[in-house]
């Protein structure tokens, strides 16, 4: 690929993953932070005005800061709202007017989870400040024109994750976890977002997208595939009920219908795949 990619904050999970994905694949990469700044790196604090940041001159831009607890979005609804939407409303705009083509990260919950597999085209019915916050982004993006794109994820896991290193470590000392039962993902792994994302620019592909694992399964599931990777017993993983513990509840289906993104050519792999794939990656990493 060729052309050059601004990534808004690198140092999130998926923007650190994505510039070093693009920047294998070509391009040529700019970056925010609100750490600090670099040769290629403007400090950009979301939640502070802008007059210090120029965009700089890309083909593509990624929105991947935002404020990303569903419980800080519940208490702070009012600060966040400004990082989650005006903010990115405000940084797309002066990239969509120099001929940028922009995508935004937003999620399943922009549905209520009531069903399963949700296509892109339904109307969203946000039950979280956090959910609502990313459905009224993604439609005042919709209409900055025709260079915009948003990407609904569902749960994104990868290896790094604290809680899958930290169930990795306990099994591997033969002592027991207590994954939560009743809480459900339908996960994709960083590496299928980047992959979506790089394939959303290279086919210049706007409007709504999603990627989703195709069913949901228990964090509880997720904890046995771990234990057999790591050939540890599958009593050591205890399940009990957690979903009580949340602010707010959690949905009862996170699936999202993938049709769209598969017909830009995307493989998207089932959910049992990915946790088999993020479980072995998991063993092997996490020591
Ligand atoms: N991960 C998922 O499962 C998932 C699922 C669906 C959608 N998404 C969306 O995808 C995007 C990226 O997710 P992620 O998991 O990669 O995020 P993440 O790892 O939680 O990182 C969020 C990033 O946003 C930055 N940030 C927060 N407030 C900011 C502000 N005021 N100004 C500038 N930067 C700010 C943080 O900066 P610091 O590093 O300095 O704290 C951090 O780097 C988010 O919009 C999220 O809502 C994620």
């Amino acid at each position: 690929m060729q052309g050059s990619a601004l990534i808004v904050g690198i140092d999130s999970q998926i923007g650190g993953a994505l510039a070093e994905d693009l920047g294998a694949h070509g391009l040529s990469i700019w970056a925010t932070s609100r750490r600090g700044s670099g040769s290629r790196t403007a400090f950009l604090d979301l939640a502070a005005g802008f007059d210090r940041w120029t965009p700089p001159r890309v083909n593509y831009a990624f929105l991947c800061a935002g404020v990303a607890s569903i419980e800080t979005c519940e208490r702070e609804p009012a600060t966040t709202r400004r990082v989650n939407v005006e903010a990115q409303i405000t940084v797309a705009e002066c990239l969509v007017k120099q001929g940028t083509h922009v995508v935004f990260l937003s999620t399943n919950m922009v549905f209520d989870g009531s069903r399963p597999l949700m296509t892109a085209d339904e109307k969203v019915c946000p039950t979280s400040a956090y959910g609502a916050q990313k459905a009224e982004a993604e439609r005042r993006l919709m209409l900055l024109g025709a260079g915009v794109t948003s990407l609904r994820l569902t749960k994104v896991l990868s290896s790094k994750q604290q809680l899958l290193c930290g169930w990795a470590s306990t099994l591997r000392h033969e002592e027991p976890i207590q994954p939560f039962c009743d809480v459900v993902l339908a996960p994709v792994s960083v590496r299928q977002v980047t992959e979506a994302l790089r394939t959303i620019a290279r086919t210049s592909a706007t409007g709504i997208f999603q990627l989703s694992g195709d069913v949901d399964v228990s964090y509880a599931e997720l904890a046995y595939e771990l234990a057999d990777k790591l050939g540890r017993s599958r009593h050591l993983v205890q399940p009990v009920r957690g979903a009580m513990r949340y602010l707010i509840p959690p949905p009862a289906h996170t699936t999202l219908d993938t049709d769209g993104i598969r017909r830009l050519g995307l493989r998207v792999p089932s959910t049992h795949e990915t946790i088999d794939d993020i479980a072995r990656e998991v063993a092997t990493a996490c020591r």
